[in-house]
């Protein structure tokens, strides 16, 4: 890692981060101590086995879900203290979200979809409207803005989907296995544009993925295995 990016500020801190979920009498323990830092406008990807727990480390970084033990940090907040209520518009204007099957409202056009994540936030639809409309042309889908999603391919979906990540100018964005369900060329194009808003936005990126190609992209590589991070494939 060179000097420069060192001394960028920190936008996540993960510390000794455990989690166990229920399994009958037994517990199952999936993380087991994870740590990790992600500072400002730096992509960094985890791959790991299916099962690993990649997804329960996406899910307690955002605020989704408790975790057993450990800190998290958001720049200099920890979420685990954070009063409950304060959270999910913390979160809302801190982090966007992506996840391999997309998730947009299918009653709402894809410019609606993107204008509900700022109106979460408290913003008005007049002062997010023209970047939404600004994201819609940055992602290919000028002209797509009043289609429902079921009038949209499922490549179109997830740059919807990116869109309605970037809407309220987050600091980080989390995206789990954001290409799983698309084909190459169209998963390429979606991991394009998520390093490109890192490089124009200083957004940072944490991506999780199967893909070794879109990995070897990102600044870091890290690998979860058996519940611990390694900074090396295993
Ligand atoms: N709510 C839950 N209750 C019980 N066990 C769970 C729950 N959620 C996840 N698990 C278990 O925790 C482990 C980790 O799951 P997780 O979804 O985090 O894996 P993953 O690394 O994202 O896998 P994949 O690559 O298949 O998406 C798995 O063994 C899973 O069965
Ligand atoms: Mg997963």
């Amino acid at each position: 890692m060179d000097d420069a990016r060192t001394e960028k500020e920190i936008i996540l801190r993960v510390e000794d981060l455990r989690k166990t979920y229920p399994s009958g009498e037994a517990t199952i323990p999936v993380l087991k101590g994870v740590n990790l830092t992600l500072r400002g406008g730096e992509s960094v990807s985890i791959q790991g086995e299916s099962g690993s727990g990649k997804t329960t480390l996406v899910h307690l970084a955002a605020g989704l879900d408790l975790a057993d033990s450990g800190a998290i940090y958001w720049e200099e907040s920890d979420i685990m203290k954070m009063r409950k209520g304060s959270l999910p518009r913390r979160r809302g204007g801190f982090l966007g979200m992506v996840f391999q099957s997309f998730h947009l409202a299918p009653e709402l056009t894809a410019l609606e979809n993107i204008l509900l994540a700022a109106r979460l936030v408290g913003r008005s639809v007049r002062t997010a409207k023209e970047r939404a409309e600004n994201l819609l042309e940055r992602v290919g889908l000028a002209d797509r803005g009043h289609h429902v999603p079921a009038q949209l391919s499922g490549g179109e979906q997830q740059r919807v989907a990116l869109a309605r990540a970037l809407i309220n100018r987050p600091r980080m964005v989390l995206a789990d296995e954001p290409t799983g369900n698309l084909d190459e060329r169209t998963g390429d194009r979606i991991l394009e544009l998520l390093l490109e808003n890192c490089r124009e936005e200083g957004t940072s990126l944490l991506l999780v993925t199967h893909n070794k190609v879109h990995a070897a992209r990102t600044d870091r590589q890290l690998f979860l295995h058996y519940g611990q991070m390694q900074a090396e494939s295993i």
